[in-house]
């Protein structure tokens, strides 16, 4: 284990970092998300930037590129300082960052969202590519369509767009802030791939990054951090999961409880001939017929944006089907149904308001509550939301200062209060550190063997080969694959996800 170790670092020959941090502490209040962080990127390297939900990576990241002024410490690029504080100056000394809300305009073509990033106060607008843009497309292996407007692209090549913009913007280190969570594993092996060829040149990406095994991949570099604090530096070359797992949680360990036995239970969700019609007026969902019963815990999979996600909605009640039927047991609003939507800002949570307000969103009319809140009733429940899952925050605080994953364990927490006997979630562990992750998947196992009736949707195939008791495919909004996890494999989910894809 060390932070700063006095032997010079050395990649691909060159001793000189391309970028240093030194010392750097940022506190909020009384919370200090960065406590004395310090490490180097060499160029050449993907480092990946370690921790479980609010260990401060994110809090680093803005700092490096310019979106929070640090109480103390420097930042060094080429060996000379940068000015801390402003984003014009990190984007001038090469540091480009892709966060996880992308910033694109969808009206606009994905050329002209880059012209807006790199032509800024030129006199003439240019229609195509300058040389350099599509220079830069060929050498790093670009596959867009130049010429499409943003709001007609996939979620995979929007992320590409994003790289592209802040690369044409002269980026040399390039920050990926959970890059794969909104992606296909196929789409992430592209974009893998894209990494590798950024980082031949001598440019550096830093990887934040939940997914180990992804990790283990792509990253040249490990550092860890913990609590704010660096808590190892070192090569990522032969480490196994378990060990990273190992370095990023401590000692405590993490694991998994069984899948429920299947000893189904009463029909809690009938869904009959459902058809969903996206906003291009295409039908994103055909005819989706299904049930869930209880004790059951059945995963929805596919390749992203192959109506998993409009099928979770329609089901929740976030988007009225086109046709057909849904009967769930209990109402959305009667305490028997939850449902954990994929979005949380504005969606499953208002971002302005405080985390005791946003815990009672839609639990407000309910026991203990009445027509009276009595603060301290409230004060109570909240404090239960927060422990579900373990958030340590004020509950006066605005939850939108809450990092990424604690936001997704307010929701759980809030959604899970109260026993369910429907459960219905979109990706639930999306953004979480693996014990948090573990933790989610452990609640929804209990609730299923407790006899609820459990629905999700996921990307992550292990995990559902590993908890859930039946597994839908779907692709092309249909279901093409319906069975018991017993029965299937890895390999044939996998061969029925891309089966549209390759005919
Ligand atoms: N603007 C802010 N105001 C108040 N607290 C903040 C702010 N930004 C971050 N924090 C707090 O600082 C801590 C570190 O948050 P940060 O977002 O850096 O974590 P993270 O490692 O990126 O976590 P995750 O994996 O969940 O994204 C958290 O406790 C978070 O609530
Ligand atoms: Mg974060």
């Amino acid at each position: 284990m060390n932070a700063g170790f006095p032997i010079p670092l050395q990649v691909n020959g060159a001793t000189a970092p391309l970028c240093r941090l030194q010392g750097v502490t940022k506190s909020f209040g009384k919370l200090v998300a960065n406590d004395d962080v310090s490490f180097s990127v060499m160029p050449g390297e993907v480092v990946a930037l370690l921790g479980e939900n609010g260990a401060g990576k994110s809090t680093a990241m803005n700092v490096l590129c310019g979106l929070y002024l640090p109480d103390a410490g420097t930042v060094e690029v080429d060996e000379r300082p940068m000015a801390l504080g402003s984003p014009a100056a990190s984007v001038a000394r090469g540091i480009g960052m892709v966060h996880q809300q992308f910033k694109l305009v969808p009206s606009l073509t994905a050329y002209e969202n880059v012209s807006l990033a790199v032509d800024r106060g030129r006199v003439w607008q240019r229609r195509r590519p300058s040389d350099e843009v599509r220079r830069l497309m060929a050498e790093v292996g670009f596959d867009l369509d130049m010429g499409k407007p943003v709001w007609r692209m996939s979620l995979a090549e929007r992320q590409q767009l994003e790289i592209l913009r802040v690369l044409a913007q002269g980026a040399r280190i390039l920050i990926l802030d959970e890059p794969t969570s909104v992606l296909s594993p196929l789409e992430s092996e592209r974009l893998f791939m894209l990494v590798r060829r950024i980082v031949a040149r001598g440019r550096s990406v830093i990887l934040i990054s939940h997914k180990l095994s992804e990790i283990r991949q792509v990253a040249s570099r490990l550092v860890v951090m913990r609590g704010g604090r660096v808590v190892f530096e070192g090569s990522a070359a032969g480490r196994s999961s378990e060990e990273i797992a190992g370095l990023i949680v401590g000692t405590r360990s993490v694991s998994l409880a069984a899948r429920p036995a299947s000893a189904p239970g009463p029909e809690r969700l009938v869904v009959e001939n459902l058809r969903v019609t996206g906003h291009s007026g295409r039908d994103s969902v055909h005819d989706v017929s299904f049930k869930v019963r209880g004790g059951e815990l059945v995963a929805v999979v596919g390749v992203a944006g192959n109506g998993q996600a409009e099928l979770l909605d329609a089901i929740g009640g976030q988007k009225p089907p086109s046709a057909g039927r849904i009967v769930a047991s209990g109402s959305r609003k009667g305490r028997g149904f939850a449902f954990i939507p994929a979005q949380h800002l504005g969606v499953a949570l208002a971002p302005g308001l405080s985390i005791e307000d946003n815990a009672l969103l839609g639990v407000h009319r309910r026991k203990p509550f009445s027509v009276w809140l009595r603060r301290r009733e409230v004060r109570r429940h909240c404090g239960r939301v927060q422990d579900t899952f373990g958030v340590v925050a004020d509950p006066d605080s605005a939850i939108r200062r809450l990092s990424g994953g604690n936001l997704q364990r307010i929701v759980l927490g809030r959604e899970l209060v109260g026993d369910p006997d429907l459960i219905v979630a979109s990706y639930p562990t999306r953004g979480l550190d693996i014990a948090a992750a573990a933790q989610i998947r452990n609640a929804l196992i209990a609730r299923a063997a407790a006899g609820a009736a459990v629905l999700m949707a996921s990307e992550e195939l292990e995990e559902c080969l590993a908890i859930a008791t039946r597994i839908l495919v779907m692709s092309g909004g249909r279901i093409v694959l319906d069975r018991a996890t017993a029965q299937t494999s890895l390999n044939e989910i996998g061969r029925f996800m891309t089966a549209a894809e390759a005919s």
